[in-house]
């Protein structure tokens, strides 16, 4: 019913294959890949040649989140790459049904993205393309921010229009939140209707370097703050 998804921009990169199957050993869901252009957000960071590399070390879902502009010319180097699930921002591209349309041509999920000013209405008229809703609880660029309260508003009203569209549609869009998530925050967060969570220095920056096990622990503790919220 819940998915974690560890964003490895908080892992260590010189041994990004160890760390992505360490963490899916640990019990999370997906892989939530940041790509930054230094253009669209003021950080750069991993393309498609990062994801290729790392594909053979999980069979998880490979979540790639794009915060580049423009977005359609990289899409179909992404899906090569092995993605499973391609998101963008609406402000970045020029035209929103025609991106959602490529990632799906490319075999892929599409999702947009929302910042924590954009408003939700940009969904509206391409529910009907849409796999998931990424909603940022931070500005994006960077990791390790503080989750701004208001998202919490936000998510349920995002809840409600997707949960309006599944009653006509019979079709379920995954809400997924995206910044500073913690194991003292996620269960209020899984109340306010989210199913999906990224989450990238609770999880990368857990444990001791040394330890094998590192991350079992903290993705434990987010089960059990989903499971109690869940159970509200
Ligand atoms: C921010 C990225 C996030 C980031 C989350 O632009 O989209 O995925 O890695 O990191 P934390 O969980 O540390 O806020
Ligand atoms: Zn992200």
């Amino acid at each position: 019913m819940f998915r974690i998804a560890p964003s490895i921009l908080s892992a260590d990169f010189a041994r990004l294959g160890e760390e992505v199957s360490r963490v899916i050993a640990a019990g999370a869901d997906w892989v939530h890949f940041d790509v930054m252009d230094n253009h669209y957000v003021p950080n750069l960071t991993i393309g498609p040649l990062v994801c290729e590399a790392i594909r053979p070390h999980t069979e998880a879902p490979i979540d790639v989140h794009l915060m580049v502009k423009p977005v359609d010319r990289i899409i179909p180097d992404f899906a090569k790459a092995g993605a499973d699930i391609i998101t963008f921002h609406p402000e970045a591209s020029e035209h929103i049904d025609r991106s959602l349309g490529l990632i799906r041509e490319a075999g892929c999920k599409a999702g947009l993205v929302f910042n924590p000013a954009t408003p939700l209405g940009h969904m509206d008229h391409v529910m009907d393309k849409l796999d998931v809703v990424l909603l940022m609880s931070v500005n994006p660029g960077f990791g390790g921010q503080k989750f701004i309260p208001e998202t919490l508003n936000k998510l349920r009203a995002a809840r409600a229009k997707l949960d309006a569209y599944e009653a006509v549609s019979g079709r379920r869009i995954q809400l997924e939140i995206d910044g500073g998530v913690k194991v003292d925050n996620i269960a209020e967060i899984a109340r306010a209707g989210a199913d999906t969570f990224v989450a990238g220095s609770a999880v990368f920056g857990a444990g001791r370097e040394e330890d094998p096990n590192r991350y079992d622990s903290v993705i434990a503790a987010l089960r059990a703050e989903l499971a109690q919220a869940g159970a509200a």
